[in-house]
């Protein structure tokens, strides 16, 4: 952000960086990260080749390494985004789902890296009662630190300038007061629409490509689904609208899975990007207008990624670390906050 002093961040599960980048444009520096994905690290390296990133297994990264590319300056941010899969209501894991632990893994860095402020983002299912255990052990963990950590907060992504319905529970911690977390940016009125975001690019049909952008390519649909596609009403319609002779087998009868095969609306925001976002068989990831699934770049602005963010794998690879992402913008509003409150209280 012009005009102000970068502050210290860290980022604990960077993905492909879209808090990395979100971070910077509101202000920190980010002088290290953390991921154990080959694919999602080397998009890290292309667009933050700048940061000290540890492609490593978390457990087997020593946080002092991590305090000594500070350099002797104090760390303000360390923000930890764990994997959402564990706490996802998708998730139908019976006991404890080994993966939920790895939040855990803040507080071994938190001890050694004494940041000013840390800041969780995650699936609401975090705060829900089956696993209140693990965000008392998290509290716990955090306090024999000498940090409070703040009650979750659900947030959408939405009301932050992205043209999406993205529900987050997000919880910070910090040893003095608590930050809150911003005023929403773009309130319901006022969010970016589909059609704010993607209706400039050129239309395709599937199977075609822009020759001028190597993301903005339609995935080709079996000659079924192609049929399905024209007879779902343009801008938002669903597959109830579907002839009983194109009705999936499954679906016959039955109200369940009501987005798969859907349209986006074009004034509206686009549904929660997953990481089968360009597949019209795992949610309302239809093109409004096209007879086709949205494009990877057509996800990736949705997400609010720049254009010239650039992704590296094969196109499931992209899809998932597009749709794994937190939503740049979002954490650009959240780090301009933060970045007041730590000027403020320093
Ligand atoms: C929700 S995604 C992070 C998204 C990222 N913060 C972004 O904004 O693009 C969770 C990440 O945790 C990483 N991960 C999962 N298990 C891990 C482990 N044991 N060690 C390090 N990273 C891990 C995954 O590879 C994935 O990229």
């Amino acid at each position: 952000m012009k005009g102000l002093k970068p502050l210290t961040a860290v980022d604990l599960f960077c993905g492909c960086g879209g808090v990395t980048e979100g971070l910077k444009a509101g202000g920190f520096q980010v002088v290290a990260a953390v991921d154990n994905d080959p694919v999602a690290c080397k998009t890290y390296k292309m667009n933050h080749p700048s940061v000290h990133l540890y492609e490593q297994d978390i457990h087997d990264v020593d946080p002092k390494d991590i305090l000594a590319n500070l350099k002797g300056e104090k760390l303000d941010l360390l923000v930890v985004c764990a994997p959402c899969q564990p706490f996802s209501s998708q998730n139908r894991k019976k006991g404890r789902d080994s993966r939920s632990n790895l939040i855990m893994q803040s507080v071994r860095f938190a001890e050694i890296l004494n940041p000013t402020i840390i800041f969780f983002e995650n699936v609401p299912g975090l705060a829900t009662k089956r696993f209140r255990g693990i965000l008392e052990e998290l509290k716990d963990g955090l306090n024999r630190l000498g940090y409070n950590l703040g009650e979750p907060v659900q947030i959408n992504a939405a009301d932050y300038g992205v043209p999406q319905r993205r529900i987050r529970c997000v919880l910070i911690a910090s040893k003095s007061k608590i930050p809150t977390i911003p005023e929403p940016v773009t309130p319901a009125g006022k969010w970016k629409t589909v059609r704010d975001a993607i209706a400039h690019l050129p239309p395709l049909q599937a199977g075609q490509k822009d020759p001028t952008d190597p993301l903005h390519f339609a995935r080709s649909h079996s000659p079924i689904a192609i049929k399905r596609l024209q007879h779902i009403p343009k801008d938002g319609g669903s597959r109830f609208s579907l002839p009983p002779e194109l009705e999936l087998k499954c679906h016959k009868n039955k109200k369940g899975y009501p987005d798969v095969y859907g349209r986006m609306k074009w004034d509206d925001v686009a549904p929660t990007l997953t990481t089968g976002c360009t597949d019209i068989t795992r949610g309302r990831f239809a093109h409004p207008r096209d007879d086709r699934a949205i494009t990877l770049r057509e996800a990736a602005l949705l997400q609010t990624f720049p254009v010239n963010y650039k992704f590296a794998g094969n196109s499931s690879q992209i899809a998932a670390q597009i749709g794994n992402a937190v939503p740049v913008k979002m954490v650009e509003a959240i780090a301009i906050n933060l970045h007041k409150f730590i000027e403020g209280a320093g």
